[in-house]
């Protein structure tokens, strides 16, 4: 197992002025940078690269981990684990002791929205989220505006007994949905190949999808607000399902919502830190990051590196981007796939991270072998 603070028993080795302030941070007695800026993770929000890029990975805690199954069958259902602070709280925290990580995600899903909405929302074992589909127009007209809050303050006190867990250079993330990932979920009912019902609905009844999405951004507005109030340090905003939208779709179901969920959390507090995460968007890239004006992105592994370095990594940070298939593979193959994502962004602001979630069936062992081989690297 590593050591949590092993990032700073390499740290004299580096050169750069940041490294110096953290190791002078450890020093008793030293007067050390304000809190915020002894976070790895919020330093690259903010605009600096390091030699070092933090690391943390999508899903990192889940079923690939022997704790993380155990607490799971404690708390019985899914939701139970999401909406029990202490529980939740003791998943979130796992993969930092066991990884030593530099960002903490909460452990929640992006589907408590529609839970604090009023919509009914089950996960089966092996099967993914089920909701009741919004499949007609007066199921649509008849969702609520407003999400019932007092069901999402456990996901607000889990944040709170994290924070208080938390070593102080560990950042700690909060997240939602985009409105137009959710969207999908919640009008087939359940996750589809393709998203299809959603994409139908755009064509055939865009006001109606658009009243859902509507009635997401406020709420997503609220909750990112609920968990950077509870101690979350920066938020993510999850658009898993982005890239199956042609281009004009993109502009008006992605990029445009997210645009108000980051403008509505700023109005409130101006210096939130905010990664976006527009899977699959390609050469969209560059506009999303213009019209959103996210802090970061975070890029699935398919992105072709020229383009995010001139037209992406040049404005803001950049998240991303093993292949959770390498991290199963392991051995050479991993060890190459890891150097790509260093030379290809490492010389420009990097948070090293997977271009996707992890998998249930990957080894303990490869991400050991990738947090240590990102630790050692000197960009
Ligand atoms: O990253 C983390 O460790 C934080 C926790 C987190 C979960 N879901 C826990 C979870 C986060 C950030 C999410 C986001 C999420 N949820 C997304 C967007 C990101 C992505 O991965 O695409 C989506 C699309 C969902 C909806 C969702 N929740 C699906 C499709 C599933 C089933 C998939 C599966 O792996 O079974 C879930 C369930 C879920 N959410 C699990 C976890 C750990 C697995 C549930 C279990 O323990 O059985």
């Amino acid at each position: 197992m590593l050591n949590q603070r092993s990032r700073f028993a390499t740290v004299p080795a580096l050169a750069n002025s940041f490294a110096a302030c953290i190791t002078d941070r450890k020093k008793p007695g030293t007067i050390g940078l304000t809190e915020k800026t002894t976070k790895p993770l919020l330093e690259v929000l903010g605009g600096r690269r390091l030699e070092i890029p933090p690391i943390w990975m999508m899903r990192q805690a889940g079923r690939y981990l022997p704790e993380y199954r155990q607490t799971r069958t404690k708390a019985g259902g899914f939701l139970d684990l999401c909406f029990t602070p202490e529980l939740a709280a003791e998943v979130t925290l796992q993969p930092i002791r066991r990884f030593g990580f530099d960002a903490a995600i909460i452990f929640s899903d992006i589907l408590v929205i529609p839970h604090a909405l009023g919509c009914e929302v089950r996960f089966e074992a092996g099967e993914g989220p089920r909701l009741d589909p919004l499949d007609t127009a007066a199921k649509i007209t008849a969702l609520a505006a407003h999400a019932d809050f007092r069901k999402l303050e456990p996901v607000y006190e889990a944040l709170g007994r994290v924070r208080r867990e938390l070593a102080d250079h560990v950042a700690l993330i909060g997240f939602c949905g985009a409105p137009w990932t959710i969207a999908t979920y919640m009008v087939a009912g359940q996750g589809t190949t393709d998203q299809a019902p959603a994409r139908m609905l755009a064509y055939r009844d865009p006001e109606a999808l658009s009243h859902i999405v509507d009635v997401l951004v406020e709420n997503s507005i609220e909750h990112l607000l609920g968990q950077l109030r509870a101690g979350a340090d920066c938020v993510q905003i999850f658009d898993t399902w982005a890239g199956v939208l042609p281009p004009r779709e993109f502009l008006r179901w992605s990029i445009a919502p997210t645009a108000r969920i980051v403008e509505g959390v700023r109005a409130k507090i101006p210096d939130a830190k905010i990664i976006g995460f527009p899977r699959g968007a390609g050469a969209l890239l560059p506009a999303y990051v213009g019209a959103t004006k996210v802090d970061a992105v975070s890029i699935d592994w398919a992105a072709e590196p020229g383009l995010i370095r001139e037209r992406v990594q040049s404005r803001v940070a950049v998240q991303g981007n093993l292949d959770p298939l390498a991290l199963i593979a392991g051995g050479d193959a991993l060890d190459r796939a890891i150097d790509d994502v260093l030379s290809n962004y490492a010389q420009g602001r990097l948070i090293f991270n997977l271009g996707h979630g992890i998998l249930p069936e990957t080894p303990i062992a490869h991400v050991e072998q990738m947090v240590r081989r990102v630790r050692d690297f000197r960009g």
